[in-house]
């Protein structure tokens, strides 16, 4: 099973809108295949493991982190339940039930019913946290949020000035890269396009990489300029704006390359809630928002964050005037603040992540 896991981290990112699987066939104590989902329209794991296997696949033992599917209208690869029975596979080891509600339990019972030993929960808890932007989709249709910002110790953006290039160094940033590469969407504000003027792609170790996240961009009052560097890179854009903005401005974004996404307004500007389920719709499970303090200040109030990546430089900026990491309303009292649960702390260079969960949402 940690081998199928491990499989799976490697695709995170590159399997939407279905979710990164792992396998492992197991035959006299070694590993005869091991795979992952392959892109969309791809095979799923366990029919890659079977392909790579063969007729070695008769009497072995699958290890997979999530429960083989079933058929349903519209699906496009055959059952993996079905290839499993036809491959005459002796038992399988599944980490997870699937919460789809095409699978949810049906998988297991179409392999129980062929005579195939079936044992569910081995390797659950690292399934479960590997799969977390999945099954938020699936269980809330909302994809699962990520905040990411770099700051000084003292939580500042940028100086008094403005100046924000760079607080962290090399390490931090290219962790955000390879971070970014493994998420469906980059979700940012007008205040960091227009201030920036950022690409938004995924570059780690400075090479852009073949999945490119869609980038989302908040803008109600229409103020991103269609001269942008991220309508030129490469990769798809989302304007979420209202109905309000200027018709002309709207079509000169269309003609950026972009998809001009009309959402209602909210008084902070489009109403992110209805634009979350909207991306969740089209397969968006899981969204990086690099963000300024007043888009980012917006999700914490809303409650719409699941996860942190706090990266801080042990750099002092102070000042009142400087830019804090988080805006919004905040709490008042300090029981009402946020904590994350099961918080981890990684030095890269001499800058720290803190890592951990946040938000109501647990899988
Ligand atoms: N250090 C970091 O990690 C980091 C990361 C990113 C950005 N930044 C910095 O952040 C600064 C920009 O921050 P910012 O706060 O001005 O901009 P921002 O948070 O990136 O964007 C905020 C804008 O998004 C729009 N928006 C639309 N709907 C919204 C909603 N429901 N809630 C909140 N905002 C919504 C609003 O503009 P409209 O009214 O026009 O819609 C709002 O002013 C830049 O200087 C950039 O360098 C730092």
């Amino acid at each position: 099973m940690a081998r199928a896991l491990a499989v799976a981290e490697a695709v995170r990112g590159a399997t939407s809108p279905n979710p990164w699987v792992g396998a492992a066939l197991v035959r006299d104590g070694t590993v005869i295949a091991s795979g992952a989902t392959e892109p969309p329209g791809g095979r799923h794991a366990e029919a890659f493991v079977l392909d790579l296997a063969g007729s070695a696949a008769r009497g072995a033992e699958l290890f997979v982190t999530l429960e083989p599917c079933m058929p349903f209208p519209g699906k496009r690869t055959p059952s993996c339940a079905a290839l499993l029975i036809a491959a005459g596979v002796a038992r399988v080891h599944v980490a997870l039930l699937d919460p789809d509600p095409n699978v949810s339990g049906l998988g297991i019972q179409h392999l129980r019913d062929a005579g195939i030993e079936v044992i569910v929960g081995d390797g659950a808890d690292l399934a479960r946290t590997s799969l977390r932007p999945y099954l938020k989709h699936r269980s809330t249709a909302r994809p699962y949020v990520i905040a990411r910002w770099a700051s000084s110790l003292d939580g500042r953006t940028a100086t008094s000035t403005g100046e924000s290039k760079w607080i962290t160094g090399t390490l931090a940033r290219d962790r955000s890269h390879r971070e970014r590469a493994r998420v469906d969407a980059i979700l940012t504000g007008s205040g960091t396009v227009i201030a920036d003027d950022p690409a938004l792609t995924a570059r780690p170790g400075g090479v852009l990489s073949l999945h490119q996240p869609l980038r989302v961009v908040t803008d109600a009052r229409g103020r991103v300029s269609p001269s942008s560097a991220l309508f030129a890179a490469p990769g798809r854009t989302i304007i979420a704006t209202s109905a309000a903005t200027d018709p002309a401005w709207r079509s000169a974004i269309s003609s950026s390359g972009a998809e001009v996404l009309l959402c209602e307004a909210s008084p902070a500007g489009v109403n992110l809630d209805q634009l979350f389920g909207v991306l969740a719709s089209r397969g968006i499970m899981s969204i990086w928002a690099e963000a300024g303090a007043t888009l980012l200040g917006a999700l914490f109030d809303a409650g719409l964050v699941d996860e942190v990546f706090a990266f801080l430089a042990p750099m002092v900026i102070g000042g009142a005037a400087a830019r804090p990491s988080v805006a919004g309303e905040g709490v008042a009292s300090l029981s009402g603040a946020a904590r994350l649960r099961e918080a981890t702390i990684e030095q890269l260079g001499d800058d720290i992540l803190v890592r951990g969960y946040i938000g109501a949402w647990e899988p």
